[in-house]
């Protein structure tokens, strides 16, 4: 693996912690979180809002430390070792705050010097990057008067500087239009094909799939779900239901008995249907269908198939959501 110039152990993995732990007063911010990222890969960190991505960022990249539990960047310690973790990475941090006076070039060249890019090759990248990211026309206006998708992608670009082993994205297509979007996808791709170990976080399931080796789902600053983005569809195969109706009555009379079975579905594809997950445990397909004939809910047609990200990702948070709240009622 390549680390700062040096051939390390082909054995070690780009990123590793194990059973992180962080409060902010009286928030768990992260309750144990261990994970693994390698060399050549894409690692997304998906969670609802506040389940704590940032926060593993944050320490990942020296910038808060954890209450305990040990993470390593390139071998490096995150506490012992935080300027080589430092040498090593790249940040695209969830909030940008790139100075409104200072141009899309001076900011490159800054960044460039603080990471002690050579002056020989420093404006050769700083073109090849700004132009990776279609800023070339604007690099001399300044970034006060850049769109915040121009904004952004300076952001990005610039975080890319020196080609660092270890790549962390905070949500970088955070405002990003369609096709920046993709040509972002692109870059990174590229990253990871040079070697480089990439963590991104994102609230884009396509995103993820499109990208990912690897995935790990956190809530409530727990990993809920790791896997490859197949994996985590297949947790829950076959299970994504799309029932064919015969109008918004019967959309009503079924949405009504399936919310009482604790069955959020929502508007299918079709003005006349009606999709959900089915839960995990619990009534089979066979006995909802059986449940909602007995009910006098007319079923024109039934389509199980394999679920999309989104699904997969929102019932496996929803799940977690339920048993928290139950939990909390429990201690009521
Ligand atoms: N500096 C801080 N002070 C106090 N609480 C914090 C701080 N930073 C994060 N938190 C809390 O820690 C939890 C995790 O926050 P974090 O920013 O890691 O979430 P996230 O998964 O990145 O969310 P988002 O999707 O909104 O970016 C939240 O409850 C948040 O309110
Ligand atoms: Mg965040």
């Amino acid at each position: 693996m390549r680390c700062s110039g040096i051939m390390l152990d082909i054995s070690m993995h780009g990123i590793e912690c194990d059973d992180l732990r962080k409060a902010y007063r009286n928030v768990q911010a992260l309750d144990g979180v261990s994970l693994v990222a390698d060399a050549g890969k894409v690692l997304a960190l998906l969670g609802s809002n506040g389940s704590g991505k940032t926060t593993t960022v944050r320490i990942l990249t020296t910038q808060v430390k954890q209450d305990s539990g040990t993470a390593r960047v390139c071998g490096n310690d995150v506490l012992r070792e935080a300027a080589a973790v430092r040498k090593v990475i790249g940040l695209t941090a969830q909030e940008t705050h790139i100075d409104k006076y200072i141009t899309g070039a001076e900011y490159m060249n800054l960044v460039a010097r603080l990471r002690h890019i050579p002056r020989k090759s420093r404006k050769q990248e700083i073109t090849v990057l700004l132009e990776e990211f279609e800023l070339a026309d604007k690099a001399h206006i300044p970034a006060g008067n850049y769109s915040g998708g121009m904004r952004r992608r300076l952001d990005i670009a610039a975080s890319l500087l020196g080609s660092p082993a270890i790549l962390f994205l905070d949500e970088p297509s955070n405002g990003l239009d369609p096709h920046s979007r993709k040509r972002l996808w692109g870059v990174i791709r590229q990253r990871a094909h040079e070697g480089a170990t990439i963590l991104i976080t994102t609230q884009y399931m396509e995103e993820a799939d499109a990208l990912a080796d690897s995935i790990v789902v956190l809530a409530y600053g727990r990993v809920i779900a790791r896997g490859t983005p197949g994996e985590l569809k297949d947790q829950i195969r076959g299970r994504a239901v799309e029932l064919a109706l015969s109008g918004p009555e019967e959309i009503a009379k079924a949405t009504a008995i399936l919310t009482a079975l604790e069955i959020q579905a929502g508007p299918g594809e079709d003005p006349d249907a009606l999709q959900f997950v089915m839960p995990l445990s619990g009534i089979t397909l066979v006995e909802l269908l059986r449940h909602l004939d007995a009910q006098g809910v007319a079923i024109n047609d039934v389509i199980a198939r394999r679920p999309t990200l989104d699904e997969a990702f929102l019932h496996l948070t929803s799940e977690v959501e339920r048993s928290v709240e139950q939990a909390l009622l429990g201690a009521a």
